[in-house]
């Protein structure tokens, strides 16, 4: 494993779990820098005080003290951006900044520390509305359909410009939807938060013919160290897998695993379309499954479904809300 270690929104939902694996296989170091827009101490509630962890709340936004952090460090996971695709036609400024010049600042800081191995965080989002599904890691032309997804292509041309130009060593991560306990995010928290304030009736963002790939986040943070230990030992500079499931479900699936987990019956749905064709939003990929060959090809298969991911997610996040009085 490694000494030293980064971890860029490592107090977010997937970069917290990362924070565990590494706690756990003993790294020595870890440091975490998240300005907690969106992440919480709470996610590493049980690391905080210990001699391994490091904490440094810094907007990565702005290129600062927080750089010298990654002097001596083996590896960084850069997991910062604010994923709310939804945002993106609104607001595009946002992602901009906060998933592309953050990019550029970490990728900065990486450089003048000289730290050698690195994964990027990028998204299924990148393919946009690939006419090829299962969608594989070499599927051209990438088309991006929100800025969300632009700037995560932008991310990679960046890591790519710098792995080449000074020799680092990048995993490019692909996720698909990530999902699982501590999720603050997404379709699933979406419903669980509207079914707690009205039971009766539930509003679903789309036609609910959406349909996606979920991987569970356990899974994915195996996956992700997985094609780390690849990229690392027999990797070229820059590797690009795809992490995600075999399985799909539809929005309406999920709704309906939702309303069973939290007990209701005869709940009305409402379904309202962004755009004519029924997506949630402008910039909603309506179909999505990657294509994990390449990532099997090298030794890692998930054994949660799309469907399981997403009924143990709306357990925990039902049990959250419920614990904590809150929706
Ligand atoms: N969850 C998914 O389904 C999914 C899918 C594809 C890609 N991703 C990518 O994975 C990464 C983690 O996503 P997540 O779902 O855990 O989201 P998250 O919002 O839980 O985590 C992001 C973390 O980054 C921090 N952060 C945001 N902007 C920052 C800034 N300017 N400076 C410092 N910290 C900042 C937040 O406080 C948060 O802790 C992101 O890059 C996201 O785009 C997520």
């Amino acid at each position: 494993m490694f000494r030293k270690a980064v971890v860029t929104g490592g107090a977010g939902f997937i970069g917290s779990y990362i924070v565990d694996r590494l706690a756990d296989a003993g790294v020595e170091e870890i440091v975490v820098i998240d300005n907690l827009s969106s992440g919480s101490l709470g996610n590493i509630a049980r690391h905080v005080g210990k001699p391994y962890l490091r904490f440094v709340k810094a907007d990565l936004k702005r290129f600062g003290e927080w750089a010298e952090e990654f002097r001596g460090a083996d590896v960084v996971f850069h997991f910062a951006a604010n994923p709310e695709v939804r945002i993106s036609a609104t607001e595009p400024r946002i992602h901009f900044e906060e998933n592309l010049v953050a990019t550029f600042n970490v990728l900065e800081a990486s450089r003048l520390g000289d730290v050698r191995l690195h994964v990027f965080a990028s998204s299924s989002t990148v393919y946009g509305e690939a006419e090829k599904i299962p969608t594989p890691e070499d599927y051209h032309p990438l088309n991006p359909i929100s800025v969300y997804g632009a700037v995560k292509l932008g991310g990679e041309a960046l890591y790519t410009a710098y792995s080449n130009l000074y020799g680092f060593k990048t995993l490019i991560a692909r996720y698909a939807n990530i999902i699982g306990p501590r999720s603050t995010h997404g379709v699933i928290v979406d419903f669980v938060r509207k079914l707690m304030r009205n039971p009766r009736e539930l509003e679903i963002l789309g036609d609910g013919t959406q349909r996606k790939s979920y991987l569970y986040v356990e899974e994915a943070v195996d996956a992700t160290l997985h094609a780390l230990r690849y990229t690392a030992e027999q990797g070229r500079n820059v590797e690009v897998f795809n992490i995600g499931n075999e399985d799909w479900v539809t929005v309406v699936e999920i709704a309906d695993i939702v309303v069973e987990e939290m007990g209701l019956r005869n709940v009305r749905y409402r379904f309202r379309p962004a755009t004519p064709d029924g997506r949630g939003w402008p910039g909603d990929v309506k179909l999505m499954l990657l294509d994990i060959s390449r990532l099997k090809s090298i030794g890692w298969r998930p054994r949660i479904s799309s469907r399981e991911a997403v009924r143990l997610t709306a357990r925990s996040v039902i049990e959250r809300f419920r614990a904590s009085g809150s929706s």
